[in-house]
């Protein structure tokens, strides 16, 4: 069973890459929404995914995991999603690992994916980032097929820095009375119906966002007239989907990569022994 939590599609598209490559598991993705619960029945093992937020899991994903910590027991695995591959969002997840404490989390991963955030990735990044996401999940999923347990390390500096950035939680929680459609709206209604917190409703054929945000943009980066304001984000906005099912995958060699990336994908290569 995996649980995901996905604004724009990234964390949602590496779940099902998962499912793809957990052969000998029958995988089912539940996403994380509002009023999601638990399944009824109980999983050997669950996979828990999310998009890193200001170097925190989303509010949403740890007031899921309350829920979560109330079935019974299993092996767990984490994986969360991130623009870029920077040390601090390795311990994004220790809120999470915290709630859910009794149950056995056999390993994590971080996978940069496209950034739906700050600044737009070229094609060719994006599908740079596809190719070693799809060849990391399958040796990790062999690794969770085997029942290998890895060692969390502590990270007290890396936890301090996650600890000050969930100051995201609330700003995201009352975002909506910043955010804003401008003229080009044609209140398609888009935005309203696939807000995964419900917190737009349409109103006379314009949206209005209320409280509960939870900053995961998909109203904006879906929204076909590039017509809704993030707020004080908003100068990070990034509008329209990669198409990531039809990007061409590619490797780029790690010293032709933009320095923020280097360190990230020389550790790939050497999970994936090509160093
Ligand atoms: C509010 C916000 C904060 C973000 N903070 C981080 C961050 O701290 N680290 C990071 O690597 N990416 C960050 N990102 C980028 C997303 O984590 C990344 O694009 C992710 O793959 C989106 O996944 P999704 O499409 O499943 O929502 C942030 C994005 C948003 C919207
Ligand atoms: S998705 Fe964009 S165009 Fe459609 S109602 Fe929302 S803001 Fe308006
Ligand atoms: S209002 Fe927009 S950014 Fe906020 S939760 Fe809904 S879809 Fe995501």
């Amino acid at each position: 069973m995996i649980y995901v939590f996905s604004g724009t599609g990234n964390t949602l598209f590496v779940a099902e890459t998962y499912r793809k490559e957990l052969k000998g598991f029958s995988v089912s993705i539940i996403e994380i929404e509002k009023d999601t619960e638990p399944a009824d029945e109980d999983a050997d093992l669950i996979g828990f995914g999310y998009p890193v937020h200001a170097f925190n899991p989303p509010h949403i994903a740890v007031s899921f995991a309350r829920k979560l910590s109330r079935k019974k027991p299993a092996r767990m695995f984490i994986f969360h999603t991130g623009g870029e591959g920077l040390c601090f969002n390795d311990s994004s997840s220790i809120p999470l690992r915290h709630i859910l404490s009794q149950f056995t989390t056999l390993s994590e991963r971080h996978y940069v994916m496209p950034y739906n955030m700050i600044f737009r990735h070229t094609d060719e990044m994006a599908g740079h980032m596809l190719w070693y996401m799809r060849r990391l999940v399958a040796i990790h999923a062999r690794s969770l097929e085997n029942e290998i347990q890895e060692r969390f390390p502590l990270m007290p500096v890396r936890h301090f820095i996650s600890l000050a950035f969930r100051i995201e939680w609330p700003y995201a929680s009352f975002q909506g009375a910043l955010m804003k459609a401008d003229d080009n709206c044609t209140g398609c209604g888009r935005c309203a119906s696939h807000c995964p917190m419900k917190a737009i409703t349409m109103e006379n054929d314009r949206p209005v966002f209320h409280k509960g945000c939870a900053l995961c943009t998909r109203c904006s980066f879906h929204c076909p007239e590039n017509a809704i304001s993030l707020g004080l984000l908003n100068g990070w906005k990034v509008n329209g989907s990669y198409n990531l099912p039809e990007l061409h995958e590619n490797r780029i060699p790690a010293e032709k990569l933009p320095r923020l990336y280097r360190k990230y994908y020389r550790n790939a290569d050497r999970m994936l022994g090509i160093l």
